[in-house]
């Protein structure tokens, strides 16, 4: 869950050199924070608020269907993957800098605790373009420049309507689900001002008999990927010119699906509770991510020394120094980093991942054994 106004004043006055405040918003399944709260909190602190929004480039198109976008909410800069939900071309990314934002900058506010007085970084978007030659290609696609061109007047012109239209096709889609499957299709307001972008559709999958990875490599068979899917859940991103005609088709086929999973009982892989079980691994595969790891080389180290490395069989590698990153897909985050020593617990999360299905790039198959790469 995201933090909530009364979390962030703890972890401020907690660290007082946190130079800003970072928050994803909406994450991967639609989940909003209270994003006017936050920003209020972080301003009074004195720091930039700041919004990884890769996932709501639509939300400011809205007529007050969806959450707050970053910056209506008063953020002072944002990123917005426009491919992920606007018709624009894959890596087509906006950043927007907010009208206030030399106010909040980092140095505006190291300025201020130097000298005690207000003071505003008037050189922000300067330094701003500076740090952004640093990522930036020096041959751009104009191509993909014309096209979020292409998607912003779209929005500009019909986003409105179009979000209100596909809003109707997900409700009617969430109405034809199969028994066993259920998704919200509701933008509703959860505990501490959390909201749900309704137009990412999650459906879950508990009572389905399978899981949402199954479900997912079964559709991948007729053609249909997915956005994302885990043991729970599938996670759609309907498109904003089309969704009325793919969902109904979707939804047929999920049907067919479940119906061939339900048709006897000695054919259900497992039932809602193994399923619940499962799902917990989820969770705690998402804390295990968030833990610092230990590291016993740099992580630069076996990627640039030079120095040999070997293919392990995964049973093998307790103690081990991993040559390269492991990454499940999803959530496309490392479990392990190169230089980090492979603990057993990880190696069996790592086995467990595999065991059900999930993509992890970094492991590869030698001789039709699981291996990855170890420093030696
Ligand atoms: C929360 C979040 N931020 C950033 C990114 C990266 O965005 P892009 O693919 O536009 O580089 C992703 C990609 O899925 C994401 O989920």
């Amino acid at each position: 869950m995201p933090p909530s106004a009364g979390n962030l004043r703890k972890v401020l006055a907690n660290h007082p050199d946190a130079c800003a405040v970072l928050v994803t918003s909406p994450d991967y399944f639609g989940t909003c924070p209270d994003l006017l709260s936050l920003v209020m909190v972080t301003h009074e602190a004195g720091r930039p608020f700041l919004v990884d929004e890769a996932h709501g480039a639509h939300l400011c198109f809205s007529n007050g269907s969806l959450p707050a976008a970053a910056m209506d909410a008063g953020a002072d800069a944002c990123v917005q993957s426009a491919h992920k939900t606007l018709p624009a071309l894959t890596q087509g990314a906006y950043l927007h800098l907010g009208q206030g934002a030399g106010r909040w900058s980092w140095l505006a506010a190291q300025t201020a605790r130097q000298s005690g007085v207000p003071s505003i970084d008037r050189q922000f978007g300067e330094h701003v373009r500076q740090c952004l030659s640093l990522y930036q290609t020096s041959s751009p696609s104009l191509m993909i420049g014309a096209s979020l061109d292409f998607a912003r007047a779209f929005m500009n012109r019909h986003g409105a309507a179009a979000i209100e239209s596909t809003l109707a096709a997900i409700s009617r889609f969430g109405q034809s689900l199969p028994a066993g499957l259920r998704c919200s299709t509701v933008s509703r307001q959860l505990p501490d001002g959390i909201w749900r972008d309704p137009l990412r559709v999650v459906i879950d999958v508990i009572e389905s008999g399978t899981t949402g990875i199954d479900i997912s490599s079964q559709l991948s068979e007729l053609g249909i990927d997915v956005e994302m899917a885990d043991y729970r859940r599938l996670v759609l991103i309907p498109d904003l010119i089309s969704a009325h005609d793919t969902l109904p088709a979707l939804a047929e086929i999920l049907g067919k699906i479940c119906k061939r999973q339900l048709s006897g009982k000695a054919e259900l892989m497992r039932d809602a509770s193994a399923i619940w079980e499962l799902s917990r691994k989820d969770w705690s595969l998402y804390r295990q991510l968030s833990t610092p790891p230990d590291f016993g080389q740099q992580p630069a180290f076996p990627l640039l020394s030079g120095r040999p490395t070997q293919a392990v069989p995964l049973d093998q590698a307790a103690g081990a120094v991993s040559a390269g990153a492991l990454i499940p897909y999803p959530p496309g985050i490392a479990l392990v980093w190169p230089g980090e020593v492979l603990t057993s617990d990880t190696l069996a999360k790592l086995q467990d991942l595999i065991d059900n299905g999930f993509c992890l790039h970094g492991i590869r198959l030698e001789g039709g054994i699981e291996s990855l790469s170890v420093a030696i």
